[in-house]
């Protein structure tokens, strides 16, 4: 079935005026949860924009990437690197990088027993991964701006030691597809494709209390808590970062060592993933490896990759993305496939990710969609998202029908759509 026949890239952005005000709402929101100084414990400084208050004050490893990131799109160099800088600063000597580090700001006491972290209280960090995008936006932070030639070496190492840190404790079946322990670690929470997974244990359930008691009690070893549990998942999302980020090292550094790890995920993803029926990438469960056929955005995040067959990601969009019944929506890229039946378009105060749009999907998944010759399909996605932050400000999520802004206002990776336009 053709959903829309590719057409040329259009070119037709947004008016000047109007990314002249995206722009200006972008700079006052990342601006305004600008926080800075030193940890009190131990004095270690730190820069970064918190996503929103006053949900979420901490430092979130991907969000502050894309920060940066849409930072550097506004000409803001200095803090797009003091941000990634501090994300960093946040590495273990083995290259282990946090999910979420708290600073100045630990959760409060009826927050703290949900947090990742090796305690219950006195923690300044959790002890869980999130997509990891450093190098990625090492690498964009970098090329923008001549100003500072040091900072594109400096992080090299760290980033070298982070990605043998994941391949080691998160692939230990060496299949190269990195392993999640905890839903939230792909970023997408409450995503309906990790309900059969995780059953009562899913991070919107009270069972999320004790699936992290029991991380606890294997101290965080996680090839222990991979083999000795089902509840983990190679994460398409995830393992779309991971080759992303290996790509941006091998070319930081120029070293075809990480390269071939990119390529030898892609072909992961290919060999294990990809579902012939349906086209779409899916998430492994448990030690059998089941497919998990719930169809969310993740499902299509390889298009984002390079070393994905062409013919693999025409199916993805025509059959899928530009689908009206799928992800074809009036607003964005729905978060679940509109004819799921967990599809739900609206706000849900005690869930996210299982139906409004996000920007941060949009971000990934566009620039695909234009190399693919679908201009227009990508025009009209970030067009809709540009008409929804002018109107509501930039929110957590849109309704994908509506483009009611929704969920946490002055949302800092919102401000990515400048660097779509
Ligand atoms: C929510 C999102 C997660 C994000 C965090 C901070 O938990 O699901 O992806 O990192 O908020 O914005």
């Amino acid at each position: 079935m053709t959903a829309t026949a590719p057409v040329p890239v259009s070119g037709r952005g947004p008016a000047p005026d109007t990314v002249a005000r995206l722009r200006d709402q972008a700079r006052r929101t990342l601006d305004g949860n600008w926080r800075e100084g030193v940890r009190r414990r131990d004095g270690v400084p730190f820069a970064y924009s918190c996503p929103s208050t006053p949900r979420y004050r901490h430092m979130w490893h991907w969000d502050s990437c894309f920060h940066a990131i849409a930072r550097s799109a506004l000409g803001d160099h200095a803090r797009a690197r003091a941000e990634l800088r501090t994300v960093l600063r946040t590495a273990d000597p083995d290259g282990f990088l946090p999910h979420t580090v708290f600073w100045n700001h630990p959760p409060g006491w009826r927050r703290a027993p949900f947090y990742a972290t090796r305690g219950v209280v006195g923690n300044v960090r959790t002890e869980t991964i999130d997509p990891p995008l450093l190098a990625v936006a090492w690498e964009r932070v970098a090329a923008a701006d001549a100003a500072d030639p040091a900072f594109a070496a400096e992080a090299l190492p760290v980033l070298g030691r982070h990605m043998d840190w994941l391949a080691h404790h998160r692939d230990p079946d060496e299949d190269g597809l990195l392993t999640i322990v905890l839903p939230d670690e792909s970023g997408v929470d409450d995503s309906p494709k990790y309900d059969p997974v995780y059953g009562r244990y899913a991070h919107h359930r009270m069972g999320s209390f004790l699936l992290i008691e029991n991380c606890r009690r294997y101290g965080w070893d996680s090839r222990r808590i991979i083999r000795s549990t089902e509840l983990h998942v190679e994460d398409v999302l995830v393992n779309t970062a991971y080759a992303l980020s290996l790509q941006a090292l091998g070319r930081m550094t120029g070293d075809a060592h990480w390269t071939r790890r990119a390529a030898r995920v892609e072909d992961a993803l290919l060999d294990r993933c990809l579902d012939a029926g349906s086209g779409l990438f899916l998430d492994l469960a448990g030690r059998q490896e089941k497919p998990v056929r719930v169809s969310t955005w993740t499902a299509l995040a390889p298009l984002a990759l390079p070393g994905i067959p062409r013919a693999v990601k025409h199916r993805l969009v025509e059959e899928h993305l530009l689908d009206p019944r799928r992800y074809g929506a009036a607003v964005g890229i729905p978060s679940v496939a509109m004819d799921e039946p967990a599809f739900n378009p609206r706000f849900d105060r005690w869930r996210c990710w299982r139906g409004p749009s996000w920007v941060n999907t949009a971000w990934l998944l566009v620039p695909a969609l234009r190399d693919l010759g679908y201009g227009e399909a990508a025009d009209r996605i970030v067009g809709g998202l540009v008409d929804a932050a002018l109107r509501d400000g930039l929110r957590e999520y849109y309704d994908p029908h509506t483009g009611a802004g929704m969920a946490a206002r002055d949302f800092g990776w919102s401000a990515l759509l400048t660097d779509l336009v």
